[in-house]
Order: structure tokens, then sequence, then C-alpha cells
């Protein structure tokens, strides 16, 4: 857009605070409200004038800085690309891990957020008009790839190294859209995408999870861990969980849980061998040295998951138990467009309500973070879109 002459030269030569703040009023009925004028100063002290449509937005600015809530540029579309306004994010131990750093491929400042849920509010093809006005939730899991086996070289997250959901506004691609179940609060799914879809495919897509296999969830506090529990109980599994609380045990239970023990107890492997006497299945995000009890817990012919490592590596393992029940060990990570329109179906089919542990608003997502770094919830943390 071209500035009129007469305003440049004013402009140049009087002091540019007086010019911007009589020329906002003209350029906010030119352009509309959600442009404003700024002013920079470029290398040479010169002030050059801006304008731009702004957004607020949590940005991480540092590692171990806490996130602070600014005002930023609304992103632009490219064809393909379309706006969602957030009504709704959620977060993922992942937002915790790149908070402190400890994250492959950080930039700052970055806005952080893969769980979103919100209207459809520009495309910027013809074809993708339709869309606006849409409640959407959006696939966090993008470029995939050519394989359903493992994801490709261009894999990426929202939320890094794209800027995320803790935002007034994201841009996604339209194929990220998927239409919000209408039984579902704006929070309940936003609550979904990454860690229910990550559940999903390790517990159907790889470990080909049927009615009546007894599978175990270590971790049930976790986001992904109630995800899976809640799918699994939904597909006819029975189901038994650990977890370092007896009250998140004991809330499992309420979810269809059969029983749980508390993986801080010395004999909390002997007792599950006791209640289960051996898992088809065992998702695990955490690892860590419970994870050596795992072969022994296995039936023959069972299936262990990991997608996440919180409690640590790998320890020593007895591989003799691994070749002779003949056990499978799957690594999985996040999903295809596939898994993710399965799940959804799956949620609207079965009317699956998230477990959403507590909701903040935008501004105080630091507080979110910190209740994260405790691992305290049950479930999901869920930010509203409300500001200061
Ligand atoms: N590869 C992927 O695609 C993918 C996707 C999602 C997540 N992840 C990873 O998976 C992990 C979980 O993610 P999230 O977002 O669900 O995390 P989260 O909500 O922060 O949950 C963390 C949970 O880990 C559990 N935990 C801690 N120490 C444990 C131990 N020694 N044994 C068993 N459980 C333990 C705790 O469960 P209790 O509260 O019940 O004790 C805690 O609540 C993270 O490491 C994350 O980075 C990977």
């Amino acid at each position: 857009m071209i500035l009129p002459l007469f305003y440049l030269i004013l402009f140049i030569v009087l002091n540019p605070l007086v010019i911007l703040s009589a020329a906002k009023d003209l350029f906010d009925n030119w352009y509309g409200e959600d442009q404003i004028l700024r002013y920079t100063q470029n290398d040479k002290g010169n002030y050059l004038l801006l304008y731009y449509h702004p957004m607020k937005a949590i940005v991480l600015e540092a590692a171990d800085k806490p996130l602070v809530c600014k005002e930023v540029e609304k992103p632009t579309l490219a064809p393909g690309e379309v706006l969602v306004h957030i009504k709704a994010a959620a977060l993922n131990r992942r937002d915790y891990w790149i908070t402190v750093g400890k994250y492959a491929g950080i930039k700052y400042p970055t806005i952080l957020g893969s769980d979103g849920a919100g209207v459809v509010a520009e495309v910027c093809s013809e074809a993708d008009k339709h869309w606006i006005g849409k409640e959407v939730i959006i696939n966090p899991s993008n470029n995939y790839g050519k394989s359903d086996d493992y994801q490709g070289a261009d894999f990426k997250i929202l939320g890094l190294p794209d800027d995320g959901t803790f935002a007034e506004y994201v841009k996604t691609r339209v194929e990220y859209l998927h239409s919000k179940p209408n039984h579902l609060t704006w929070e309940q799914a936003a609550a979904i995408p990454l860690a229910g879809l990550t559940a999903y495919r390790a517990l159907f897509t790889k470990a080909k999870a049927k009615k009546g296999d007894k599978v175990l969830i270590s971790g049930v506090g976790a986001g992904t861990g109630a995800f899976a529990l809640q799918w699994a109980v939904a597909a006819g599994c029975q189901v038994f969980v650990t977890s370092g609380s007896g009250e998140k045990i004991e809330r499992a239970k309420k979810l269809g849980a059969a029983a749980g023990v508390n993986y801080k107890a010395q004999d909390w492997a002997e007792q599950l061998k006791l209640m289960a006497h051996g898992f088809d299945i065992i998702i695990d995000s955490a690892l860590g040295a419970g994870f050596a009890k795992f072969p022994d817990l296995c039936n023959p012919g069972g299936r262990i998951v990991i997608f996440g490592g919180t409690a640590g590596n790998i320890p020593p393992l007895d591989g003799r138990k691994i070749f002779w029940k003949q056990l499978q060990l799957l690594g999985t990570t996040m999903g295809t467009h596939d898994d993710f329109t399965a799940m959804m179906a799956f949620v609207s089919k079965h009317e699956l309500v998230p477990v959403v542990d507590e909701v903040y608003d935008f501004k105080n997502a630091q507080k979110a973070i910190d209740k994260m770094e405790k691992s305290s919830q049950f479930g999901k943390i869920v930010l509203q879109n409300l500001w200061c």
C-alpha cells in the first residue's frame, strides 16, 4: 500500500510521534481497526512508518525466562493456508521441554502450543472459502511424509518451528483442519490433538489393540496416559494403570481402569502380576528404571509401545524374555493424517470427553507450565483465549 506523499513528507520533517497520532485515525478508517500504525528506527536513525495487523500471543523469548503476553504481527497467508481464531489451546510436555531449552531446534522468540481449537477466520485460496466460520480442531502433526510407518525428514510439529496455538490466531494448512465434534466444549476439543493422536496411534495402529486385550498404561496421569486409558476402555480392553499418585489411580478407576499400582512402591511389578497375570499391551511414555520390568509383565506375543522418556532412558533388559516370549518393542511418534481422522471418528462415535485437569487464561500460561513441571495434573492443562 502506498502512503500518500503528503504524509511521507510530513513524517520525515516533523516529529513522527505527532504524525502517528494524527495519521492513526485516518489509517484506521482506511484499512480497518485491526491494522495498527507503528514506527521503528532503522540503523541510520531514521524513522520508518509501518502498519501491521496485531494479535496477542504468549511468547517465549529465551530458555528459562517466563512466558510473556505480547502484541505480535498476525500471520499472513500463502495459498493453501488458513488462519484459525483460537478459542482454546492445550499444553503438552513438549511445551515445557521447550521453555527450559531442552528440545531440538529451538528458536527464540517462539510462540508455543501444538494443540488448538477455534474458528476459521481467513483463508488464502478461493477453493477453501467454505471453511470460513467453521469450528475446527487442528492436527499438529505436519508433513508426516509418504510412509504411514514413520515420519519423513520434513516432519514438524505445530508450535516449533512454526508459531503455535498460544495466540489469538494461528496459521496452518487447510489439510490439518478437522471439524470439532459437537459434543465437546472448546476446552475439551483443544485438549485432544497431540496427546490424543499419539495415544491413538500407539494403541491401535502400532499395538493393534482389540476388545478383550489386557492393557497396562504407565503414568496414567500424563496427558497421553489419560487418553490411552480412555481410548482403550472405549475399545473394550481391560485396562490396568500405574501412577505416582494414589489419587490419580482412583480417578483412573472412575474412567474405567480395572485396577492400578503406584510405580513408587518397591514391589509395584509384583503387585501388577498378582492383579492381572500378564499384559498383551503396555503403553509407556516414561522409560526409566521401571521399564526393565515390562518384558516380565508381558504375555507371550505382547507389544510394548513407547513414545517418550519422562523418567530417563531404557535400562539394561533381560533380552531372553523378549525373544522367548516373542515380544515386540514398538516406537511411535504422533500420527498420520489417517490416524488423526480415525481418532476423531472414534471420539465422535463413542462421544468421548477428554479429561481436562484445569483451565487457565492465556495470560496465566506460565502458571500452567509451572503446574506441568510438577506433574500434578491428571489429564490435560488447557488455556482459554482470555487476556489481560
Ligand atoms: N513421540 C511423541 O510423539 C510424543 C507425543 C506426546 C508425548 N511424548 C512424550 O511422552 C511423555 C508424556 O507426555 P505428556 O505430554 O503426556 O506428559 P505429561 O502430561 O507432562 O505427563 C507426565 C507424566 O509422566 C508420568 N511419570 C513420571 N515419572 C514416571 C515414571 N517413573 N513411571 C511412569 N510414569 C511416570 C507421571 O504420571 P503420574 O502423574 O500418573 O505419576 C506424569 O504425570 C513426554 O516425555 C513427552 O515428551 C512424545
